[in-house]
This record gives C-alpha cells, sequence and structure tokens, in this order.
C-alpha cells in the first residue's frame, strides 16, 4: 500500500459520491497539516469546485460540524449548495469579489486555493484572503509547480514560488536589524512551509512577536566567539582575507545611488564565488 493510501484524507477522498481531482501528494500533507480541525466547526473555504467532489472529501474529512465553503467562476458549481454547501460564483483573479465574499462569510480557519493554478491569481488570493485568516489558521496554496511549467508562464522572477518565498524572507524582518524594509514585514505569517507543489502558511499574528537575542544568565567566564575570529583560522587565509575585504568593500557601496546595488551586489558575489557550486544545478 502506498503512504498515503492510508492517510485519513485519502480514505475520505475515496469515500466521496462525486468526482475530485488531487495528487497524491497531497494526501500526506492535509493530514499532518489539516487532522486537527477534524470534529471541529472550522470555517473551510475551497477555491476550485470543478466537479464537486472535494467538497464532500472535506465534509468527510472535518466531520458534521463544519462550514464548508466552495468558490468557482463557473456558475454551475451553484448546484452544491442543495448538498448544504455555501457556494460563492466569481474569480480569484479580483479583488473586488474577494472583499464582498469576505465581508458575506467573515473570519476564515483554513483556506484552500485550488482553483485556476496561474501565479498571478494565486498572489492576488493570497493577498487578498489573508487578513480574514484567523489566528491559529492556514492558507494553503496546491500546484505551486505551475511556478515552473511553461504551459502557466514560469518560470518566472514574479511567480507564486518566488512571491512565498519572499514572504519566508519577510518572516526574519521581525528580527530588527535586518535589511529587509520595516513596511515589508509579516505581521499574520508566523511560518511558511513548502511541500512538493503545495506551500502552506501558518497565520498566528499573536505569534509575530520581535525576535531578540537574550540570555538566560550572564556567562561565568565569558568564552570567545569564534564566529568573529572566522577569517583568521579558515584554512587558506590569502583567500580568507580577500574575501573578507571585497564583503567589506561590497557594503560600502550598497547604499550608493544608481549603480551602487548592482556594484555592491557584484562585490558581494565575487567574495562568494566558492559558494556557487551549490547553487547551479549539479
Ligand atoms: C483543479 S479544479 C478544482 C478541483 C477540485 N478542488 C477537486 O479537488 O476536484 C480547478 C477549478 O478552478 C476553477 N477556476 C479556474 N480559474 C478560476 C478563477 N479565476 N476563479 C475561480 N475559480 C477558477 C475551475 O473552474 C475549476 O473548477
Amino acid at each position: 500500500m502506498e503512504p498515503q493510501q492510508q492517510t485519513g484524507s485519502y480514505s475520505s477522498f475515496l469515500a466521496s459520491p462525486e468526482s475530485s481531482y488531487k495528487h497524491t501528494s497531497y494526501f500526506q500533507v492535509y493530514d499532518d497539516l489539516l487532522k486537527k480541525y477534524a470534529g471541529t466547526d472550522l470555517t473551510f473555504v475551497e477555491v476550485g469546485v470543478f466537479n464537486g467532489g472535494s467538497l464532500f472529501m472535506w465534509r468527510d474529512f472535518f466531520g458534521p460540524k463544519a462550514r464548508i465553503i466552495g468558490i468557482d467562476m463557473n456558475p454551475g458549481a451553484r448546484k452544491w449548495q442543495d448538498h448544504g454547501f455555501e457556494i460563492f460564483i466569481g474569480s480569484q483573479s479580483d479583488p473586488s469579489f474577494w472583499s464582498a465574499f469576505f465581508k458575506a462569510v467573515g473570519p476564515i480557519d483554513v483556506f484552500l486555493d485550488d482553483g485556476g493554478h496561474f501565479f498571478d491569481q494565486q498572489i492576488v488570493t493570497f493577498e487578498c484572503a489573508i487578513d480574514s485568516i484567523k489566528d491559529g489558521g492556514l492558507l494553503l496554496v496546491e500546484d505551486t509547480h505551475t511556478s515552473f511549467m511553461n504551459s502557466f508562464y514560469g518560470p518566472s522572477r514574479l511567480s507564486f514560488q518566488s512571491y512565498a518565498k519572499m514572504v519566508a524572507d519577510r518572516i526574519n524582518a521581525r528580527h530588527g536589524p535586518t535589511r529587509i524594509p520595516a513596511s515589508m514585514q509579516s505581521r499574520a505569517v508566523y511560518s511558511v512551509e513548502f511541500f512538493e507543489s503545495i506551500v502552506a502558511f501558518k497565520i498566528d499574528r499573536r505569534k509575530c512577536i520581535d525576535g531578540s537575542p537574550v540570555f538566560n544568565r550572564p556567562p561565568k567566564e565569558s568564552a570567545l566567539d569564534f564566529a568573529q575570529t572566522d577569517r583568521s583560522i579558515r584554512a587558506n587565509p590569502a583567500i580568507s582575507t580577500i574575501r573578507y575585504l571585497l564583503r567589506k568593500i561590497s557594503r560600502l557601496f550598497r547604499d550608493l545611488p544608481i549603480l551602487g546595488p548592482l556594484v555592491g551586489q557584484t562585490l558581494n558575489d565575487l567574495a562568494n564565488l566558492d559558494l556557487l557550486k551549490y547553487f547551479v544545478k549539479r
């Protein structure tokens, strides 16, 4: 038996009386992230109704107390309202659809984007949904491999995967003295988890605190912090010195206007040429 076949979500997928279209790798992720909501009265939203099968799958998985809301551009999806699901018709690319939607439904526990899968749709949906996800809630985006597919206009510097990595980067801005502008700090995304074709954003504003260094107690006798002496203990002092100087000079350029950041970045890249092999296909 394949591992995903042992998951509760896969059993619910098979039990659905209507057709659903998922990937085999998703069921383990569903179980890992969503099992804790089973039996609760969560509000769950899925963008992408298609043949309706996943609505029944989620009802089976979460139980009868769950409020299950489906969204699709196809007006035919309305028929699933007769089965107790809330259905909204509109385009996930349209911010005005989202403002009306969230006004109507209120805050969401789990939001799953299984809609059109183009990265512009995924990004607009994320931006419009995030303020309506409850603390302790989840925003999941499926089929993120499309960021790398020709047929979905990928890869692109502005793809959803790039966007999600940027959101993950921004989490570090809460630490304080980074070069990520304060305006870009994330005050809602507590963590980001990357799976095969799924990105999960854990939303919790209460946990988005500004991190700062702290000692539990003063040291009895302070040890030398070797991070600062790294340059002198490297195997090749000449290369280490060049690297050190290039890094220092690069910092002088980064805040200069026009070509300054480019020159600064190039010098920094030169300083780290030995790392390049880890960034290219091997
Ligand atoms: C992959 S299917 C959904 C599969 C379904 N969740 C399941 O598990 O069987 C994608 C659905 O998204 C809908 N869709 C495509 N573009 C959309 C958009 N811009 N806004 C809303 N829904 C869209 C399509 O009509 C289609 O029904």
